[in-house]
């Protein structure tokens, strides 16, 4: 009942008393005024006066009566209104104990158990958004019409700030793959897989987009580009094991085939050719030997013995071993020195590394005829170098000279017995030890090749970086 009906009802009963008293005074005033009786008479002003008594008494009561009830309604509407507007919170004063009272009580309970509904469905909600933002896949809602209803944090790092929920997907994508699988699936109700490639640039995206029940369609993208690198990685890697082997191989399976062939070949030839497919087994054997490095230090289980080792000692050994080859190809093998301090390395694979980096620059740079190794002590690190002064390398071969097979002129480098793999193993042994290599070169300037190696944490290292110490300047 509203307040206004409840004011009407006041003022139809004040009409009813106001009416009851004037024809009480009429019936009574008019009958009894023609009686002769005294004793009507006394009673019709009695009547009268009563009448006039109840009617102001009622009128006021019945008012304030009216007011409060009404003052009431007007709190239940203002809480149902706050109630609409999403104030949970809003509760009416619901102590007494009239079905006013009752109604306000369920209302209020009705509140609170709305106001516990909607707090649980706010948190699973950001449960999900949570759960969503932290997955590896990029995720995208979208509406019936194509519009973004939602994205998590991976597809708006993806599409940028275009991807804004309310606004065309088209508006905010570009690969065609991806816009006709959602076109698809919105379209036809079920599910569509792809690849997108242009979403964002140098990345490959495999895409599943399903239909929701609600209308509309959820796109999953998972980023399909390590994957897709590693398999092109492993189809070149095939493709040049494959190459490498047939050509050594073609030629032994030629001479053999000469030689069969022949029934007397001069005892010249057969050792000229025998000599040929000697050469070519070799190559193979260290085409496999390389192969077999490059693939233990390549596996996740390749263990290094770390050890604190003097880079001094590390150098020295390196210069030594070298010494004896460098004596009969003529070149000058120089020390620049090296600190004594304490680096963690494992002494058998940085012979390797040494003995990869100084072959090259014995053979590479034969017309330098001076190699200078060296080390220098960094913050937490030692820089080791191997200098040659050689033909050097042009700076857009330095990059990619530590990828497997990869040569910079490859007749030379295969005429000189090189499989193109010596880097990628050193580069895999640094990387092991928690070191860095690289390579500085100017075409016609020689080539330095760099790498360092983690200090060991002994108190010796703890202290001030020392200059570093000279070991003999010429081996
Ligand atoms: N000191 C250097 N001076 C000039 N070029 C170099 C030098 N060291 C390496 N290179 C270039 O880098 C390429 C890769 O070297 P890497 O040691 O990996 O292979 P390789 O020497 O050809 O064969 P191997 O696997 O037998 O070592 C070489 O083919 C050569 O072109
Ligand atoms: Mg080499």
């Amino acid at each position: 009942m509203t307040p206004k009906v409840f004011t009407k009802l006041l003022g139809v009963f004040v009409l009813l008393l106001v009416f009851q008293t004037v024809v009480i005074e009429f019936v009574f005033h008019r009958f009894v005024e023609h009686t002769p009786d005294g004793m009507l008479r006394v009673l019709d002003r009695e009547t009268l006066w009563s009448g006039l008594i109840a009617l102001a008494l009622a009128v006021p009561i019945a008012a304030v009566l009216a007011s409060r009830i009404s003052a009431r309604f007007r709190r239940v509407v203002t809480f149902a209104r706050r109630i609409a507007a999403g104030d949970l919170a809003a509760r009416l004063d619901a102590t007494g104990s009239d079905e006013l009272s009752t109604m306000e009580a369920a209302l209020n309970q009705t509140a609170e158990r709305l106001g516990e509904n909607f707090a649980e469905l706010e948190s699973s909600r950001r449960e999900l958004a949570v759960m969503l933002d932290s997955m590896q896949e990029a995720v995208v809602a979208i509406t019936p019409a194509g519009f973004v209803r939602w994205s998590n944090a991976v597809m708006q790092r993806i599409a940028g700030s275009q991807l804004v929920p309310g606004r065309p997907l088209v508006h905010s994508v570009r690969d065609p793959e991806l816009l006709a699988c959602v076109r698809g699936t919105l379209e036809r109700h079920e599910l569509c897989a792809g690849r997108a490639s242009l979403l964002a640039p140098g990345r490959v995206f495999e895409i599943s987009a399903a239909p929701l029940p609600s209308g509309g369609a959820l796109v999953v993208l998972h980023d399909a580009t390590s994957i897709e690198a590693a398999q092109k990685s492993r189809r070149e890697f095939v493709a040049n094991v494959s190459h490498e082997l047939r050509t050594p191989l073609t030629s032994i399976q030629g001479y053999v085939e000469t030689l069969i062939e022949d029934p007397n070949p001069s005892a010249e030839t057969t050792l000229e050719f025998l000599g040929v497919i000697l050469k070519n087994a070799s190559r193979m054997n260290r085409l496999t030997e390389d192969l077999l490095a490059l693939a233990s230090v390549e596996s996740p289980d390749y263990k290094l013995s770390l050890q604190p080792v003097r880079a001094s000692v590390l150098l020295q050994d390196a210069l030594d071993s070298i010494g004896g080859i460098v004596v009969d190809s003529g070149v000058k093998l120089q020390s620049g020195g090296a600190p004594d301090a304490l680096v963690m390395a494992d002494p058998d694979a940085m012979h390797q590394v040494f003995g990869n980096l100084m072959e090259n620059a014995l053979k590479y740079a034969k017309d330098g005829k001076r190699i200078r190794a060296g080390a220098r002590l960094l913050d937490s690190e030692v820089q080791f170098t191997i200098q040659d002064f050689g033909p050097g390398i042009s700076s857009e071969h330095l990059e990619r000279i530590f990828e497997r097979f990869y040569r910079v002129d490859k007749a030379r480098s295969r005429e000189s017995g090189g499989t193109g793999l010596g880097l990628a193993i050193v580069k895999h042994i640094v990387q092991a030890h928690g070191g860095r290599i690289w390579c500085e070169s100017e075409l016609g300037n020689g080539a330095a090749f760099q790498f360092t190696l983690p200090l060991a944490p002994t108190p010796q290292n703890a202290a001030q970086p020392q200059p570093a110490q000279q070991t003999p300047a010429v081996v």
